[in-house]
């Protein structure tokens, strides 16, 4: 339906026509391969300069997402976790910058890294707990946010349509 048809439909349709757009946002993943699989094919859509902020729990496979994404853009080095160092910087079609903000300690810290250069480079910006950055991310950051179903179920919605 284009936008025409949009506002002529009733209200009850323009409910539904909604809902559908918000559930094509939401997919569940039944296994860490399958997580990988929707990061792969989001890599598709990620053009230089793209920031996507993955959020949910521990454990909730936002470093397999990752991987994902970095399989489509064909990066051959192994992802870890950057945990530790905060930053891995990988080369694949595109520059990839894996950041990790566990253990930033406020939001301000945020600016320390030195982020513009990520954040408005040409390359992809991944960052996990990014919920710890959020007042200084860009409007157009697609984010992902990973709940945890069960063992194997993960239940990923996106900020906006992502393929
Ligand atoms: N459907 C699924 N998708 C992703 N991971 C899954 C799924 N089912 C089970 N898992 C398991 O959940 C764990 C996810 O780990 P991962 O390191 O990706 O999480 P994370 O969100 O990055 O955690 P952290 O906050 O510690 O960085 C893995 O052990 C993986 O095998
Ligand atoms: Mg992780």
């Amino acid at each position: 339906m284009n936008e025409a048809g949009f506002l002529k439909a009733s209200k009850e349709e323009r409910l539904s026509i909604s809902a559908d757009r918000e559930s094509t946002r939401k997919v569940v993943s039944s296994s860490p391969e399958e997580t990988e699989s929707l990061g792969e094919r989001l890599a598709k859509k990620l053009s230089p300069g793209a920031i996507v902020a993955l959020l949910g729990e521990l454990g909730a496979g936002k470093t397999c997402f990752v991987r994902g994404v970095c399989r489509g853009l064909k990066v051959k080095e192994r992802i870890t976790s950057p945990s530790f160092i905060i930053i891995n910087h990988y080369r694949g079609t595109l520059p990839v910058y894996h950041i990790d903000l566990y253990r930033l300690k406020g939001p301000q810290e945020f600016l320390f890294l030195g982020y513009e250069e990520y954040l408005f480079g040409e390359g992809v910006t991944l960052i996990e707990w990014a919920e710890k950055a959020e007042p200084y991310l860009p409007p157009e950051t697609l984010s992902v946010s990973m709940r945890i179903i069960d063992e194997t179920k993960r239940e990923l919605s996106f900020s906006r349509e992502p393929w």
